[in-house]
């Protein structure tokens, strides 16, 4: 791999997490895991520009939710751990996709077993639980959201059918994670998505985490002043990928004309340039071969005296 490849590569799994542990992506010849070649998810999240930039849009849009945040607020370690938990999402995603059915399986089971431990009391005095079907639900169709409108931008658009094959294929993964009701239909989608606006509202523990997301220098290189703004400037880029209204429900919108001036361009470069240098990613070309892998059948014993 020639070195600016290499280099767009590891600055890429530094922050988002390599996904290549072949007890996940290898495993029993001739398994499909939990989606399958052929499908579009399989095309989609072989993008890892397009999960890997969906990553901010997808979080801010999840912790709109008072609910989400709370629980997100109280429980999770992201002001001291932040790409731990941009590497374990994403890993969810990539594993879930193409990983071996049993490693799938079991890390769904464990995430579950974490949200079981996830509840308490919102400040506006609601009890919320992380394992309420409704809010399950909420963070699961966020995920596949932002990922299908950043592949829609910055790699190709996708027909109706194509839509809904993607979000009927992720609502598997959404229903065994303890989603309720969630979208399978790009139609459904539009509709689930104006039931939960009125739910949606930023508080201050959400100014906090905004705060954390805008005024740290998380994964940006350089002085801490310039990695700032660097860092600044990746999270409204990645916030540029959510609708309007949710920008503006945020309070971190940015003008039309920065977006057309510097965030489009920007986006539009990583993603193409993280698609040269990943090519096939090791999840996809690792389940690839394990599902290609001919299973072995036993030889016959021989025939005694035919040897
Ligand atoms: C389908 C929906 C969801 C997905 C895919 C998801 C994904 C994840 C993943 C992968 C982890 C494990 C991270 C790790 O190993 O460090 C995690 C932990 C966590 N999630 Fe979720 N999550 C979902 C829904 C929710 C909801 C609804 C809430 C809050 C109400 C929530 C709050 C948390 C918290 C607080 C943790 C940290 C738990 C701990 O460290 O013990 N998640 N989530």
């Amino acid at each position: 791999m020639n070195f600016l490849k290499r280099s767009l590569v590891d600055e890429y799994t530094r922050v988002s997490g390599r996904h290549d542990d072949p007890k996940v992506y290898g495993g029993p010849a001739g398994d499909p895991g939990l989606i399958g070649p052929g499908s579009v998810s399989w095309e989609i999240h072989s993008d890892m520009s397009a999960v890997g930039l969906a990553g901010v849009a997808a979080i801010t849009m999840e912790i709109l939710h008072p609910s989400v945040m709370a629980g997100v607020h109280d429980r999770s370690n992201y002001r001291t751990k932040p790409f731990e938990r941009a590497r374990n999402t994403a890993g969810y995603v990539f594993a879930t996709t193409f990983g071996n059915t049993d490693a799938a399986e079991a890390l769904i089971a464990r995430v579950r077993r974490m949200h079981e431990r996830v509840e308490g009391v919102r400040p506006d005095g609601t009890p919320y639980r992380a394992m309420d079907p409704t809010l399950i639900g909420w963070v699961h169709t966020c995920i596949p959201w932002a990922v299908m409108r950043i592949f829609e931008r910055y790699n190709r658009p996708l027909d109706p059918s194509e839509r809904d094959r993607y979000l009927a294929e992720q609502a598997i993964i959404g229903h065994k994670g303890g989603a309720g009701e969630i979208p399978v239909t790009a139609a459904d989608l539009e509709e689930y998505i104006e039931e939960m606006r009125p739910r949606l509202a930023v508080n201050e523990q959400t100014r906090q985490f905004f705060e954390f997301l805008l005024e740290s220098p998380l994964g940006a290189k350089g002085p801490a002043p310039l990695a700032r703004q660097i860092n600044r400037f990746d999270v409204h880029a990645g916030i540029s990928a959510m609708p309007e209204w949710a920008r503006q429900l945020t309070g971190y919108d940015h003008s039309p004309r920065f977006q057309r001036l510097a965030v489009e361009p920007y986006l539009r470069t990583v993603s193409r340039s993280l698609r040269w240098a990943f090519g096939v990613p090791p999840c996809r070309a690792m389940a690839e071969a394990r599902v290609a892998a001919v299973v072995q059948q036993p030889r016959p014993a021989p025939v005694a005296g035919l040897a």
